[in-house]
């Protein structure tokens, strides 16, 4: 088992933690949730015997704007569909592979009305399905769009423009054979079972990330759709669960694609992302773009390229779009969005997906080279924990429902498994942790 010591970023987090939970419970009076996230009283949602909840918070008194419902209904099977991307080799024809999977993630989503566009019960193509238990804590869903916190764009990280860090949300969304693997996996509210967490071949997971950062900062914004959303004062890099929140306005910036799709032989998953605008180089799309349609294919990938060399050879594993020029991109060159980390890659991170969880990120001074292997569908990151099928949807849900229930002993879980994810508690558990 690769074990490593808790860094003095872990440690600051979990301070950082305890004194946010005090704080919530200061907070929680008859006021609270006028400017305040405090968490929902857990009567209603989130229990056994009930759906599971929307958003961290309620909407705020007065509002009459949109209101995230969880898609929910998950579904026993899915239902025959097309899978347009399984015309084209994402190796040979990356660009048609990820314009393929775009197309069917936006059909039925995409409306006129930008504000009521991805909502799951509007779409009559298709059914689209959210992870449940992402409400929790600093990151949790606010209650406009069900966004949840993500890494925050450090300055100079967008553009040269940049000059201040800017907060990023995201919501995900799974297509019904992935809705499929979510209900079986929470068919029990008060007893998930882990051991079901494998995603069927055909499975599209896609996730929208907006930033708080205004076109002043990142011009090639410009034209990018916009949503409402209860968020964080914009330039707080560490919020606290408890810091004010008011509604404003989010801008999109990268949309994520992952499919479950068997050519890919060493991992099971082809990932991919898209760049609004095209990025900074607006190379890709002319400057005068606008829209959900207005986005270009940054790249994909379909595994880590192990033991890969700079200079000796380029990546086998990642294909780039030349046309885009982004910032800068994952470990080495692999592949990763404007919003992530440097030093990862979309499937390094989602490789961890496991209970009790993985590390994401390499730690600062460890040995990259665990983090790029090529680890296949239905095989742990760690030898001993519980494979969650590259999903951090189910492990953030998974997570937060085993600290909101100590006492459940979940299927699948071993005793020592239990007892990890109950030790791990203060870890930082979503991609905002990685900062
Ligand atoms: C450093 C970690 C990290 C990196 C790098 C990363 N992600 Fe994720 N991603 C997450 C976490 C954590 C979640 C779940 C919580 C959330 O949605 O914020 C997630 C959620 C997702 C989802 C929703 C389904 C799921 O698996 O949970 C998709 C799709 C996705 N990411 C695609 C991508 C793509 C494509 C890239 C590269 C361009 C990428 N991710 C890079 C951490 C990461």
């Amino acid at each position: 088992m690769t074990t490593f010591p808790s860094t003095p970023r872990t440690r600051a987090w979990r301070a950082a933690v305890s004194l946010s939970v005090a704080a919530l419970l200061a907070a929680i009076g008859p006021t609270a949730f006028a400017q305040r996230a405090v968490e929902q009283p857990r009567k209603t949602c989130d229990t056994a015997t009930t759906p599971f909840c929307d958003a961290t918070m309620a909407p705020v008194p007065g509002w009459k704007g949109r209101v995230f419902r969880l898609a929910q209904h998950y579904p026993a099977s899915a239902p025959k569909d097309v899978q347009p991307w399984l015309s084209f080799d994402p190796h040979r024809k990356p660009q048609e592979y990820l314009d393929a999977v775009l197309a069917y993630f936006y059909e039925g989503n995409t409306r006129s009305n930008t504000e009521a566009s991805f909502d799951p019960a509007l779409n009559r193509v298709r059914g689209w399905y959210n992870a449940p238990w992402q409400d929790r804590g600093t990151n949790g869903r606010e209650f406009v769009h069900g966004l949840t916190r993500e890494r925050v764009s450090l300055p100079g990280e967008l553009d040269p423009k940049q000059t201040l860090p800017w907060n990023n949300y995201a919501v995900g969304f799974y297509n019904a054979p992935g809705g499929v693997t979510l209900g079986k996996v929470w068919a029990n509210h008060g007893n998930p079972d882990a051991g079901l967490a494998t995603m069927p071949e055909g499975t599209v997971a896609a996730k929208l990330l907006f930033t708080t950062a205004p076109v002043e900062q990142v011009p090639w914004l410009a034209g990018s759709p916009e949503w409402q959303a209860y968020v964080y004062d914009p330039n707080d890099s560490h919020p606290r669960a408890t810091s004010p929140r008011a509604i404003r306005t989010v801008r999109l910036l990268q949309v994520d694609i992952a499919v479950k799709d068997r050519r890919a032989t060493d991992t099971g998953w082809v990932f991919g992302t898209f760049v609004y605008g095209g990025g900074p180089g607006r190379k890709a799309k002319g400057g005068s773009g606008s829209g959900w349609q207005n986005v270009s294919p940054v790249g994909v990938m379909w595994g880590n390229d192990p033991g890969y060399k700079p200079g000796h050879g380029e990546l086998q594993q990642t294909a780039l779009n030349p046309a885009v020029h982004m910032p800068h991109l994952g470990y080495q060159g692999r592949l990763n969005g404007p919003v992530d980390n440097a030093v990862s890659s979309c499937m390094s991170c989602h490789s961890t997906a496991e209970l009790p969880q993985g590390t994401m990120v390499p730690p600062k001074g460890a040995d990259p080279a665990p983090w790029f292997r090529n680890i296949e569908s239905g095989v742990p990151f760690d030898a001993g924990h519980k494979p969650l099928d590259y999903s951090l949807q189910l492990e953030v849900g998974l997570v937060n429902f085993l600290r909101q229930n100590p006492s459940v002993f979940p299927r699948s879980l071993s005793a020592a498994q239990v007892e990890r994810v109950h030790q791990d508690i203060g870890k930082p558990l979503s991609r905002a942790g990685d900062e």
